[in-house]
């Protein structure tokens, strides 16, 4: 264990978790090899000297070997959970009292506590930001325009949080340049379909202990989290629905081979439903009112907006209790529906989130935007960026290294011929 000394400014549940989060953490890294190479060059060239950064990330063993990749950098690294419910106790505690990481995270924190923890990270006055769903972007817009002026650049891990940069942008209130990790190829491709499609399953099993096969399955959202959702969901055997607005992700799912359903029609006909639209209200009171004894509700998008919650409390009329750890079934007019993990990211409230593996490239990508902010943020408006080509190939090359694949190059006279416009017929 590594030993820092005096603790640093902390808030988490219990330092007495700290051998067992280290142990989990280790265990996340040797999952993460690309991450891993990143870090020890951030350790001989200190690329992030001095910087401050503020993230607001899900405190899991994951997003803490990518602290240690920052505070290897040169960083001073403060730490708030981005969901009350996605904190892992222990990585916390070991993140505090192992690895010298101001950390602010309690796993069940109410919204009072959340963003006390944000407020306390803004305090520490960030030069780059890391967020996950740009609540510290906007609380520092909004409630801390002072600071704006100190910030050289953000980065952004997911697409919810993108599509509110953008949003703002649009506007012209976004006032210092992020880049948006989620939009690497080698970030969304991975972790939102795999990584997702798996770890939502995960969480929904570890919650009710359903068997899967035979049973209707409705995805809401056919992007990139939907997609690896309803083809691990296939791949146990459900029959899938898909859900949509978007005319070709329509098509899409039909030829991938789903139905695709309305919401109304979907909701009489399916045993479990799974929201991942990064919309709001998606099932809605007339839809709870269709739907059939034991149906198992659960979300990955990013909020727990997805599901019309306030009108499935009113309508349980208190009828509400535990059931299991992590499901709660409203009784409403002698029928069950069941909520997986409050409606929140299930993933990362029933389960640990997405496997090492995948995040190790997700992670990368944010370390590497992280350096690229500090050498360039200078040349860059404020506006929403893309991952640089560069970056996106060298995480993947990295990674097929570390898998021990070796990649062909093109022959010369590949290379030439698809450089020329002469060859014909
Ligand atoms: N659980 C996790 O760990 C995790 C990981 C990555 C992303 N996310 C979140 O999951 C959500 C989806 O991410 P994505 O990358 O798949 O986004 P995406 O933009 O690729 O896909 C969203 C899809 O939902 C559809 N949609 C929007 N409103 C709808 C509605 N009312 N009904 C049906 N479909 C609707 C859109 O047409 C789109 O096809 C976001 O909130 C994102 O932040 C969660």
């Amino acid at each position: 264990m590594t030993d820092t000394g005096a603790l640093v400014a902390h808030d988490v549940t219990d330092l007495g978790l700290v051998d067992e989060g280290v142990r989990r953490i280790e265990w996340a890294e040797r999952e993460m090899p690309v991450l891993r190479q990143i870090r020890e060059r951030f350790e001989r060239e200190r690329p992030l000297d001095g910087i401050r950064i503020g993230c607001c990330l899900h405190v899991t063993t994951e997003t803490a070997n990518l602290m240690r990749t920052l505070k290897a950098g040169g960083a001073e690294v403060h730490l708030a959970a981005s969901n009350p419910l996605s904190t892992q106790d222990w990585t916390a505690a070991a993140l505090v009292a192992a690895y010298g990481i101001s950390t602010y995270a309690r796993r069940g924190e109410d919204n009072e506590t959340y963003y006390k923890h944000l407020r306390t990270v803004a305090d520490t006055h960030p030069q780059i930001t890391q967020d996950d769903g740009c609540d510290l972007v906007t609380l520092l817009h909004t409630e801390r325009r002072d600071q704006l002026p100190e910030i050289l650049g953000g980065t952004e891990e997911t697409t919810t949080g993108v599509i509110r940069l953008r949003a703002m942008a649009a506007d012209g209130a976004l006032t210092f340049p992020v880049v948006a990790v989620n939009e690497a190829e080698t970030k969304h491709l991975f972790d939102n379909r795999y990584g997702t499609g798996q770890s939502t399953i995960d969480g929904i099993l570890r919650a009710t202990n359903l068997l899967i096969a035979g049973r209707n399955v409705v995805v809401a959202g056919y992007g990139w989290v939907g997609k690896g959702i309803a083809m691990r969901m296939q791949g146990h055997g459900a029959h899938v629905a898909v859900v949509e607005v978007n005319a070709v992700r329509a098509i899409e799912a039909l030829m991938d081979g789903y139905q695709v359903k309305t919401v109304g029609e979907a909701a009489g006909w399916g045993d479990i439903f799974v929201t991942a639209t990064g919309n709001v209200n998606v099932f809605r009171r007339e839809h709870f009112e269709q739907m059939r004894d034991g149906a198992v509700m659960a979300n990955s998008g990013h909020f727990d907006a997805e599901l019309d919650l306030p009108a499935l409390r009113a309508m349980a009329e208190g009828h509400i209790r535990d059931v299991r750890p992590n499901v709660q079934e409203f009784e409403i007019g002698g029928k069950r529906l069941n909520l997986v993990a409050e409606g929140r990211l299930v993933n990362l409230g029933a389960a640990e989130g997405h496997p090492a593996a995948v995040m190790d490239m997700s992670f990368a990508n944010q370390a590497l935007a992280a350096e690229y902010v500090v050498k360039h943020h200078a040349e860059l408006r404020p506006d929403v960026y893309t991952v640089p080509e560069a970056i996106d190939q060298e995480v993947a090359s990295l990674k097929l290294a570390a898998m021990g694949i070796t990649l062909d190059a093109m022959t010369p006279e590949q290379l030439e011929y698809v450089s020329s416009w002469q060859h014909g017929t």
